[in-house]
């Protein structure tokens, strides 16, 4: 490759270059936007450096990244492909044998592979700022370049297990107080690998070959770490795997590498690291929508109607985010408990520590007013309205909104399930409205789904998705439809769930095996934790257009009339008091009752059965939902459930799920299940026509 003729750089490809400044070589790293260490860097950094060897002139090499990071980690889209040479690890160890020493310059976010490839090298410079770690765990991996090796070596496997079995990213500052760089600087890249060659060269650096150190076995810590996860992700498989690396490495590192290499071959074949790779992409193609071309509005100020659990917690995530809030209630009691509950969870933020108690006095006193009069959001940029779940009081609201609004602003809604389409028709203009589906508690919950509605302009959903980002939350576009996405696909499950109960199981047995299944709560935890209450009022609206055909099941009406409505008033499914959470038995009798009334010999039903219908269910009306354009793609259903009700991460959400099971196995499925009730087992169009053809959801993700 030929110089570039104003740099003077020469390369032995297109993302990897050389630049010669007497003794020094620097090596540069330009593949955007992250430096992933793809094929061509691999390929490329291992060319200069052995280039470099054959250089009698060249004395030090120092290696750094352009662009925004240095190497953000192997190449994710690499994996699951057949490996191309040379291997990540073996680039690690061939810098590691290189006889000209190389200064790495961490800087950005040096991840997974970037992290090794630094420890490899013979110094280490981070530049302020610098965030640094192995994510690898949470992709269902372990650091399989040398990481779980090198890191002891530096850090001691007490402070390596901890990085490497949570993910965590460390500051610079950290990094150096752990051993783990030899030196901090402020200067740009290139200039501080320049730096740090020079300082290896006069000694104002230490020139080690990580591997040739050694490791103290700190068995008291493995163990520690095998107990702690043992307890806390018995589901997962690669964390368990990194502990086991991690003690490997007070051998000799020829023989340690070995066993991580065993190890990480290990966790790439377990189907939980396929799960956790898609949601790790299903968290960004859900930004690929129609309208991300799209101008977003500026949104300067919000409005937010209703201090109630949701208008509470969305203001408070707007103000964590640094927007100015109006908060309005129909009184000043109501205002009083909405400014109480903000202020209840700005505390809550002060103690995870992600909010400065003067930062928190800050919000209160200068960035919330509130209002008993509507007219005070005239000037707002965004209206969030989340009153009571009654298509009348939305009216009065949107009528007012229109009337009120300033000219541009959008108008947003966050109901759970009534029809955005009536609501944009209730003002002069449509194309300022949107659906903004938060979920509780608003100021936690990564999931936003941004609800469009016929008339939605292009503009108002780019601006949906941009307030997300703002709020740091996953946005997912869905369609209109009773429940859009998620509450639509749930409403559906969650009767699976009432039919096993009602033909024997248990609540407590359907909650077990769900969370056996790697929920984070089984189906009736999260009925008492949302209010049996909310669906109470569902069921009512929705008796009158019941279809007749449809097998209904009244229990948890019988629990509301009782004025159990879960864990606000104390019973529900289980008896929540000071002794802890158990099963209602009082529940249990309605139960019995109920299935004495319909005549039902209840039967057993084990842990498998139940998650075998209760995912067929949710996968069936996922297909519909899929089939019928609310969502834009599978992978834009499995977002919705990994962010916003608990879908265990590692099984990808429940599209991924569905194509592990097989398309032609779930209408086995349905087909049998559809012996006991024809009305709601029914094979969708879509899935049929899939068992036929043989084609994935997988594969319809790149296509729409
Ligand atoms: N491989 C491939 N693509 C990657 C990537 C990677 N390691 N990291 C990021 N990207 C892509 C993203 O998919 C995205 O692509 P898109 O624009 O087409 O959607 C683009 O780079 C930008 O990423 P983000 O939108 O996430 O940008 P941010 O600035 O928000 O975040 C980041 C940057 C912190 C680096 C974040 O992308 C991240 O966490 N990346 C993953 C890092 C990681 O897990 N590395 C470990 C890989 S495993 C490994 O190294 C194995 C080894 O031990 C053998
Ligand atoms: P909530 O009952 O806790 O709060 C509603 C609040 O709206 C009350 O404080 C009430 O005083 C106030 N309000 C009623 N009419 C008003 C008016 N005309 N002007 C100003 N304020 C008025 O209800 P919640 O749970 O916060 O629900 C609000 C909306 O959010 C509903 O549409 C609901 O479907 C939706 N939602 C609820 C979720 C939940 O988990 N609770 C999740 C996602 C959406």
């Amino acid at each position: 490759m030929q110089p570039d003729p104003r740099t003077g750089e020469t390369g032995p490809n297109d993302v990897v270059s050389i630049e010669r400044h007497g003794p020094i070589a620097l090596v540069a790293l330009d593949n955007p936007p992250v430096n992933a260490a793809s094929h061509a860097l691999r390929t490329g950094l291992w060319q200069a450096v052995e280039q470099l060897q054959d250089a009698p002139e060249i004395r030090a090499i120092g290696l750094y990244g352009k662009g925004r990071t240095f190497i953000a980690g192997a190449d994710i889209r690499e994996f699951g492909k057949p490996p191309l040479d040379p291997w990540l690890p073996d680039v690690c160890n061939f810098l590691e044998n290189s006889a000209k020493p190389i200064a790495c310059i961490l800087h950005g976010t040096t991840l997974g592979g970037g992290f090794e490839i630094a420890l490899s090298c013979h110094a280490r410079v981070a530049l302020k700022g610098t965030k640094a770690g192995f994510p690898e765990v949470t992709l269902g991996i372990l650091p399989g370049a040398g990481g779980t090796q090198r890191a002891p070596r530096l850090a001691g496997m007490a402070a390596a297990l901890d990085m490497i079995t949570s993910g965590r990213q460390i500051s610079a500052q950290d990094a150096l107080d752990h051993g783990l760089v030899d030196g901090l600087s402020e200067d740009d890249p290139r200039e501080a690998a320049l730096q740090a060659a020079r300082d290896m060269l006069d000694g104002k650096l230490p020139v080690r070959k990580t591997g040739a150190l050694e490791v103290t076995h700190d068995e008291a810590a493995l163990q520690a770490m095998r107990d702690k996860l043992a307890k806390a992700q018995p589901l997962l498989y690669s964390p368990h795997k990194c502990v086991e690396a991690v003690a490997a490495s007070s051998q000799p590192i020829t023989e340690g590498l070995k066993e991580e290499r065993r190890l990480y071959n290990a966790c790439m074949e377990s189907p939980q690291r396929a799960g956790l790779i898609h949601a790790f992409f299903a968290e960004r193609a859900v930004a690929k929508i129609p309208e991300a071309a799209a101008r977003p509005r500026n949104i300067a100020s919000i409005g937010v109607i209703g201090g109630g659990t949701m208008g509470s917690g969305i203001a408070t995530a707007a103000l964590l985010a640094g927007f100015p809030v109006t908060l309005s209630e129909r009184d000043q009691a109501g205002l009083d408990r909405g400014t109480a509950a903000i202020s209840r969870n700005l505390d809550g933020a002060v103690k995870r520590g992600k909010l400065s108690p003067e930062g928190r006095e800050a919000i209160l006193a200068s960035k919330l007013a509130t209002s008993t009069d509507l007219a005070a959001l005239s000037q707002a940029d965004l209206i969030i309205e989340a009153v009571f779940e009654e298509m009348n009081v939305k009216r009065e609201i949107f009528e007012t909104l229109d009337r009120i609004a300033r000219p541009g602003a959008m108008l947003a809604s966050n109901t759970s399930y009534l029809d955005i389409n009536e609501i944009a028709a209730m003002t002069g203009r449509p194309e300022d409205v949107i659906g903004l589906h938060f979920f509780s508690p608003a100021h936690v919950m990564r999931l936003l789904e941004v609800v469009v509605a016929e008339k939605t302009s292009a503009e108002t959903v780019a601006t949906g998705f941009a307030l997300a980002k703002a709020l740091k939350k996953t946005a997912v576009r869905s369609g209109v439809c009773d429940g859009f996405i998620g509450n639509r696909i749930m409403t559906f499950y969650k009767k699976a769930a009432d039919y096993m109960m009602m033909d024997g199981a248990a609540p407590e047995e359907i909650d077990r095996a769900m969370t056996g299944f790697g929920f984070a709560m089984g189906p009736y935890q999260v009925a008492d934790l949302a209010g049996l209450d909310i669906s109470w009022a569902a069921n009512k609206r929705r008796a009158a257009t019941r279809p007749a055909e449809e097998r209904y099941i009244p229990i948890a009406d019988r629990l509301c009339e009782n004025g159990w409505f879960g864990r606000k008033s104390g019973q529900g499914f289980y008896v929540y008091d000071e002794t802890g959470v158990r099963p209602n038995p009082a529940a249990l009798e309605i139960i019995g009752a109920e299935r004495g009334k319909a005549g039902i010999t209840p039967r057993a039903f084990t842990s498998d059965e139940i998650v075998s219908r209760f995912m067929t269910a949710m996968i069936l009306e996922a297909t519909r939902v899929l089939e019928e354009g609310i969502a834009l793609r599978p992978i834009d259903i499995d977002a919705v459930f990994l962010f916003g009700y608990g879908f265990p991460r590692f099984r990808g959400g429940p599209m991924h799920t569905a194509d592990l099971i097989g398309a032609g196995e779930l209408v086995r499925r349905i087909e049998a299940y559809a012996a006991e009730d024809s009305y709601y087992w029914r094979v969708p169009e879509l899935l049929r026509k899939m068992s036929e053809t043989g084609e994935s959801f997988a594969e319809m993700n790149g296509k729409r």
